[in-house]
């Protein structure tokens, strides 16, 4: 199978050039510019993304000029993007300048003459509209290279190419929407490399299937399955691969969604789970706690006190799953040394260190949207793999305040109504998360004829791509959605303070993020 290396060298969107080189069915990988040569040495064409640094600093040239030196042996073919090209014109010593030409967004460039990477992709003098984000230019061109496109405006190097080598650098981001056609440049890139599109999702199962049968032998994995998205489908994966060598534990804390440990039950039937009730527990240690960062420190306590007590009982365990996907590895900046940390990742922080098991993450290189169609094609319900995220430290984060059962039961009955009715409105599939947030005050109301004095509850639905940002549902798709939304929260409004006994007024959260986050806590 042929496979694409990606050096990342901290550019925003090295990700987007990955989605696009699977979509068209070659596997690649992202590595940061630390990578060891050893790891990259067999894959059959590179990308060089861009990044914020400046060539001029860079002393050695790092894994790029042993890329490169590479294909003075081999003839593997380079892509070179934005820092990328300039890294490939400083090897063969031309000048980049620092803070020369400097573009930020869309611009146009003419195409001057042919060339195999742009090949049905634009014609000669034509002008096409590009995105580009750099300081630095390339000022003169490296002997052996040809300008194939150059800024309309300021002339800066766009493409140049050495058909003989393979090298291919562009100035402009091709990955981009912006770059009108540039997917089509990067399959002329896979063409070139002479890739294979056999990539699928089968395909990956089956060698994720062998590489875990091999790695782990008869040795036995942990895996805390929460029910989510992830860790159901790494715990279908693994069950797939190694049945039961695989010991799944479900924890339930008291703070989960109505029934929900029953409705994780039914659709994850074919995986053998161990079901452990701890809501005494985390309840009694929740007691009177109203601070959110001591909530959340007491359940991720007890979480793995707990678990490391299941894990005892069963002995002998080696590996401990976990369902990370690909874009918690970016974030969590350890594909690359150069994206800073945009989160820390909460799910079963702490648990290797402690317990000395080592890690396996099946899903690591998917995205969530791959790790969706990887569940559904092992088999797993639309209701897994399309369900709204849910945090680990569940409805503790939406009672405000502090955590007793009663104010659970409460927050039960009325997250079941809204997410109820929401499905029966088909919007659920429309919104990212929706979810309700029990008030720690009581407002005056009047039914029939009498006073009442209950809770107030705040309903959330947002749209988002991957929880970073998010808007308030309908913000996005104000004139398909509004009037249908307003109908519905009317609805949903009346339905559950005529159910729920201690409930007599509800709001809407309007709040993007940022400022305000999706949980309340
Ligand atoms: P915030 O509130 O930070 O949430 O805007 C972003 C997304 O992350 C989810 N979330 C969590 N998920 N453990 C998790 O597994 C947690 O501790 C946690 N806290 C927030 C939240 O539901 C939203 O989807």
């Amino acid at each position: 199978m042929s496979a694409i290396a990606i050096i990342d060298f901290g550019s925003q969107f090295t990700q987007l050039i990955a989605r696009q080189i699977r979509e068209m069915g070659v596997y690649c990988e992202i590595f940061s510019d630390n990578v060891n040569f050893e790891t990259i040495s067999k894959f059959n064409g590179f990308i060089l993304s861009g990044g914020p640094q400046s060539v001029n600093a860079d002393k050695d040239g790092g894994i790029a000029y042993e890329i490169i030196k590479l294909n003075e042996t081999a003839n593997v073919p380079i892509l070179g993007i934005c820092y990328g090209q300039q890294l490939i014109c400083h090897y063969f010593g031309a000048k980049v300048k620092e803070d020369f030409n400097q573009e930020f967004g869309k611009t146009k460039i003419k195409i001057l003459q042919d060339s195999s990477i742009i090949k049905d992709v634009w014609d000669v003098n034509s002008e096409v509209d590009v995105l580009m984000s750099h300081s630095d230019s390339v000022d003169t061109i490296p002997e052996g290279f040809t300008v194939i496109a150059s800024g309309v405006i300021n002339h800066t190097i766009a493409i140049i190419v050495n058909e003989q080598r393979k090298i291919y650098c562009t100035q402009f981001h091709p990955e981009v929407k912006h770059t009108i056609n540039g997917s089509k440049l990067l399959s002329n890139f896979l063409d070139i490399v002479n890739c294979e599109r056999n990539w699928t999702m089968k395909s990956f199962i089956d060698e994720q299937k062998e590489k875990i049968k091999n790695l782990l032998g008869n040795k036995k994995v942990i895996a805390a399955v929460s029910g989510g998205v992830d860790s159901s489908v790494a715990a279908a994966l693994m069950n797939k691969a190694i049945g039961n060598q695989l010991n799944c534990i479900f924890i339930d804390t008291g703070l989960l969604r109505k029934n929900q440990r029953q409705a994780i039950a039914a659709m994850l039937k074919d995986i053998s789970m161990n079901y452990i009730d701890k809501s005494d527990l985390f309840l009694q240690r929740l007691k009177g706690v109203t601070d959110p960062e001591e909530k959340r420190k007491i359940i991720g306590n007890t979480f793995i006190e707990v678990f490391e007590e299941e894990a005892n009982k069963i002995g002998d365990v080696d590996f401990l799953m976990q369902g990370t996907i690909y874009s918690d590895v970016v974030e969590s900046g350890h594909a690359s040394g150069n994206t800073s940390t945009i989160k820390s990742h909460h799910n079963v922080g702490g648990l290797p260190e402690k317990m000395n098991l080592k890690l396996i993450e099946p899903l690591r290189y998917l995205f969530k949207d791959e790790v969706r169609k990887l569940g559904k094609e092992i088999g797993l319900s639309d209701e897994i793999i399309f369900q709204h995220p849910f945090p680990g430290p569940g409805l503790a984060v939406r009672i405000i305040g502090d955590i007793t059962e009663e104010k659970v039961k409460i927050l039960q009955e009325v997250d079941e109504i809204y997410i109820n009715t929401m499905k029966n409105y088909n919007l659920y599939d429309k919104i990212w998360q929706a979810f309700a947030v029990l008030l720690p005050i009581k407002t005056v109301g009047v039914m029939g004829d009498g006073r009442t004095y209950g809770h107030v509850c705040a309903l959330r639905a947002v749209t988002s791509s991957d929880g970073m940002t998010a808007d308030a549902f309908p913000f996005e798709d104000k004139s398909q959605y509004a009037s249908v939304f307003w109908d519905f929260l009317q609805n949903v409004n009346s339905i559950i303070v005529n159910n729920v006994s201690g409930v007599n007024r509800i709001v809407y959260d309007i709040t993007s993020k940022p400022p305000a986050t999706i949980e309340w806590e």
